[in-house]
């Protein structure tokens, strides 16, 4: 499978959140570049890290949902529960020993751009209404929140 271009239908419209699914479709092509190498520690350890990141992204982006007051936080935050089920089911079977690299490649990628375009598009709305409102400061300058929401999901990557 051929790798992921980031294209700019797929923004949501919010900067900080672009940046970090950008970095989602990084390690998707890591994991393509990992599995043509055959290399089966390095698919592993892409796999990890993809899964350590997309959980601190998805925790990241449910508390900006809530500084939002988004009204469909709930069913975002499952579909976020079940797809993480989903990468560490396939990761359980990665460390069985299946190959299955090009299925969770396929099946991330597919989910990754139809959630971006769905769901994450449904709650940008409404956080950017509130950003032009003052009511969510996404300034790392001024807003209180932001700093502390980006330390404690991404606070031990950077
Ligand atoms: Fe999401």
């Amino acid at each position: 499978m051929a790798h992921i271009i980031w294209s700019n239908d797929l923004s949501v419209g919010i900067e900080i959140i672009d940046s970090q699914h950008k970095r989602i479709v990084d390690y998707l092509n890591e994991l393509d570049d990992a599995r043509l190498k055959h290399s089966r520690d390095v698919v592993g350890g892409v796999i990890e890290d993809l899964i350590d990141y997309t959980q601190s992204h998805f925790g990241f982006e449910e508390t900006l949902m809530e500084e939002a007051g988004y009204p469909y936080v709930n069913a975002h935050k499952k579909i976020h529960e079940l797809f993480i089920r989903r990468i560490n089911e396939y990761h359980d079977r990665f460390k069985l020993g299946d190959d299955v690299t090009e299925e969770l490649h396929r099946t991330l990628t597919n989910w990754l751009v139809n959630h971006i375009k769905r769901e994450d598009n449904d709650y940008s709305s409404v956080v950017q209404v509130h950003t032009a409102r003052g009511k969510v400061d996404l300034e790392p300058e001024t807003s209180g929140w932001l700093g502390g929401a980006l330390k404690r999901f991404f606070g031990k990557r950077k």
